[in-house]
């Protein structure tokens, strides 16, 4: 049986994953090492909390002794780590936590594998071949492009945001212990997600949120700066893939082919909720409550990704459209408005602390 250590595992696209490791690798055991901050939510994984193969535990990645017993008591030999502060914005305002969890946290975690996997090959231990070090990371790392051209693996490293300086960093870190030690690793750098779960800060799941309560929908800049929009669990099925067929050291960049602009992607949301929901009280489309504001410091103009070795190497491709994506994510939040309420007004934050407390180190 394969022993997976997933950090992250309560955020966005982290719950998604263990929802589908589950699923996908009957094998497997999983362990989901999450400190909860405002963006891990328990609730995410709520419908697989009992399942036997599965353990939470609540930590930070940053704490060394921590990791290196999760690593022997459960004989880790793969890793799938997203645990980041994710939030360009919010790297802006406050960047101290994301040098912290981004760089130190990754850090720790290829140490803590370094001393398991590469100290000891003659012990019990599993011996790197079965091992693999997944490190999920950002197409952020490449900087911004203009009106033309896509990012492939070779593209060199310009971040432009403390976000994707400390995502590039970790990278770095990443790929330097594979070269110095031989550390088994694979790295993804993948386009903006969108689905369920998604916290209601990044753009697509705030509009959604703020046109269902007739609130105002901030647009920064002119609203024309591109993202290559993919959804979340092609993202999961793509990590998978790569964990089961990747080339060790290499890696892998995963787009969704569905490149929009910021004003194309609120205008489809507003639009697709009239349809659904009606439109406001007052008969107005929701459209009217587009407002373009201050725009974001250093904003990166354009993201695209050419996903072709994926796609030749391992034979990935992203199966949902656009179309189909938005039209799914709008039905998950429009079926899960006590999520959304919950996470808007901050109870979320009681799930575990109330109710299950006992369980939060992991008993
Ligand atoms: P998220 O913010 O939704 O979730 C992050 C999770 O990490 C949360 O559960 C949080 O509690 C946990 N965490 C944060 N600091 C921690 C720490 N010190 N120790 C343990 N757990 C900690 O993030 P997401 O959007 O799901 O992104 C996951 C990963 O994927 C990140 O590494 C991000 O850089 C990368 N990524 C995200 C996107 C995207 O569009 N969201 C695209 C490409 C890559
Ligand atoms: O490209 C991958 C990255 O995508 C991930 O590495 C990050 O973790 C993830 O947060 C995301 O970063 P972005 O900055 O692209 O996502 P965000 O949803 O914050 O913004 C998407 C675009 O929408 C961006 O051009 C900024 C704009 N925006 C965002 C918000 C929150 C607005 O116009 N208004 C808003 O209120």
């Amino acid at each position: 049986m394969k022993s997976i250590l997933v950090t992250g595992g309560c955020g966005f696209i982290g719950s998604n994953f263990v929802r589908l490791a589950l699923r996908r690798l009957p094998e497997c055991r999983l362990v989901n090492l999450d400190q909860l901050t405002y963006a891990g939510n328990p609730r995410n994984l709520a419908d697989i909390e009992d399942d036997p193969r599965y353990r939470f535990v609540h930590g930070d990645i940053c704490e060394a002794e921590l990791v290196g017993r999760l690593f022997a008591e459960e004989t880790i030999d793969t890793i799938v780590h997203f645990a980041a502060e994710s939030h360009v914005d919010r790297s802006i305002d406050a960047p101290a936590e994301f040098i912290r969890t981004n760089i130190l946290g990754t850090f720790t975690l290829l140490e803590a594998a370094r001393k398991a996997w590469l100290a000891n090959p003659g012990s019990q231990l599993p011996v790197p071949e079965n091992c693999r070090f997944l490190h999920v990371s950002t197409d952020e790392v490449y900087g911004s492009l203009g009106n033309t051209g896509f990012f492939r693996e070779t593209t060199p490293y310009h971040p432009r945001s403390p976000y994707s300086a400390s995502k590039a960093s970790s990278d770095h870190l990443v790929s330097a212990y594979h070269h110095t030690y031989g550390m088994p690793t694979l790295t993804t750098n993948c386009s903006n997600n969108y689905g369920p779960y998604h916290f209601p800060e990044k753009l697509i799941p705030l509009i959604i949120s703020n046109a269902l309560e007739g609130k105002t929908l901030p647009v920064y800049g002119d609203g024309k700066n591109v993202r290559d929009w993919l959804y979340v669990e092609d993202h999961c099925q793509a990590i998978l893939r790569v964990l089961e067929q990747g080339r060790v050291g290499e890696t892998y960049n995963l787009g969704g082919n569905n490149e929009k602009q910021n004003i194309e992607v609120v205008t489809t949301i507003c639009d697709l909720l009239d349809q659904k929901v009606g439109r406001l009280p007052d008969g107005h489309p929701r459209t009217d409550l587009i407002r373009f504001v201050q725009d974001r410091p250093g904003h990166d103009r354009r993201y695209a990704i050419d996903a072709s070795k994926i796609r030749e190497e391992l034979g990935w491709l992203p199966l949902v459209t656009f179309e189909e994506g938005i039209r799914r994510t709008i039905d998950w939040y429009l079926g899960n408005l006590e999520w959304v309420a919950a996470v808007r007004d901050g109870s979320y934050r009681d799930y575990y602390e109330g109710m299950c407390a006992d369980r939060l180190n992991g008993g």
